[in-house]
């Protein structure tokens, strides 16, 4: 069994080893103008904008394996997906999240297929732990791109998904201490001590390049969290949370949705890449970008992660935070592994990270 998997594991690796190669002369032939020309050929490759270490190694290694043992990109990414979203640690992601205003999660998640160019999503999908692999069905299995609600309940029981009740005790605690906590002058007490409100961490995007140069993505998400019942933030949109040109690259969104959706953030990342931007430097324009467009003082973060075709990553985001030890700005976290193998990186702010008077002055997101 061991000697098998490390003799498929050689044949991979001489297998991408060649292509990879292969698709370098390629490239070098046809003179493509959506990589950046110096940069060596890195594939495959797995981006993420999820850093929570608990489960960040295990999906992008599961993602890893997926392409080792001949899986697509698009099998790739909502692998890793779908680990995030039924661990009931992740408040921000599918099983375990903190639910919407009246205690019930609400769920959104797309996914885009870069060969295919075809992309599947579903908003506001309630008692499914693993939303992401509906939005695929949506993609693979009808002539529509997004179904929500109610509509998008029915068509995952008619595809055998089982309904579960996603919210653990510790996510209802988390909303029940928010209720109590939000206004003096309700009819709800706050037991004393009060609890601090629970933190999430964020959405999550998966981007899988493989040896091949194809690309897909995949976004899952909560939302925000005791968000009105109905909304629907960037996730879902095509173009705003996640977007796949399979001759560019690829990019997916976290934070403010709304923002995200005005700006169309991951359609424009690919966009800049096309005309010629890495990864890093369409991130940080897009996030730049929207800084500008709130003059300055954006009351919010939308964080950026991107790839192209030839392995080439980067991550950017409206406001930082301070590291801890330092005392010094640092960009947020997120997560990659190609052949050099799983590694956490900081991306680059635009501007610091709002104060605590700032923070006080937005609503839980
Ligand atoms: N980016 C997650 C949301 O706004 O729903």
């Amino acid at each position: 069994m061991g000697n098998k998997y490390l003799c498929s594991r050689r044949n991979f690796f001489s297998r991408v080893a060649y292509l990879v190669t292969g698709a370098a002369v390629m490239e070098r032939f046809t003179g493509s103008l959506f990589a950046s020309q110096s940069a060596p050929v890195n594939r495959p490759l797995i981006v993420t904008s999820k850093t929570n270490l608990y489960v960040t190694e295990p999906l992008l290694s599961a993602a890893w394996k997926t392409l080792e043992e001949g899986g697509s990109p698009l099998d790739a990414a909502e692998k890793a997906v779908n680990i995030s979203e039924i661990d009931p640690r992740d408040p921000s992601v599918g099983y375990g999240g903190l639910p919407n205003e009246e205690g019930v999660l609400q769920l959104d998640a797309s996914c885009m297929d870069g060969p295919s160019y075809n992309a599947g999503a579903v908003a506001c999908l309630e008692n499914i732990k693993t939303p992401c692999s509906v939005a695929r069905l949506v993609m693979e299995r009808t002539d529509h791109l997004m179904l929500v609600g109610s509509g998008a309940l029915r068509f995952a029981r008619m595809h055998g998904f089982k309904e579960e009740n996603l919210l653990t005790e510790e996510a209802r605690k988390g909303w029940v201490a928010w209720k109590e906590n939000i206004s003096e002058s309700d009819y709800y007490h706050p037991p004393e001590p009060k609890k601090v409100p629970m933190e999430s961490e964020g959405t999550i995007n998966v981007l899988a390049l493989d040896a091949h140069g194809d690309m897909a993505g995949v976004t899952s998400t909560v939302g925000h969290k005791f968000k009105i019942p109905g909304r629907v933030g960037d996730s879902p949109i095509i173009g705003a949370g996640l977007y796949v040109d399979n001759d560019v690259g690829a990019a997916g969104s976290t934070g403010h949705g709304a923002e995200s959706i005005k700006i169309c953030s991951s359609f424009l990342v690919v966009e800049k890449m096309r005309e010629g931007m890495t990864p890093q430097e369409a991130c940080e324009y897009v996030c730049r970008r929207i800084a500008e467009k709130h003059k300055g003082k954006p009351m919010f973060n939308v964080k950026m992660v991107a790839l192209n075709k030839s392995g080439e990553f980067g991550q950017a985001s409206v406001r930082g935070q301070i590291d801890e030890k330092t005392r010094k700005l640092q960009g947020l976290g997120y997560a990659v592994y190609d052949r050099q193998g799983f590694r956490i990186l900081y991306g680059k702010p635009i501007l610091p990270p709002m104060t605590p008077e700032e923070r006080g002055k937005t609503p839980p997101r």
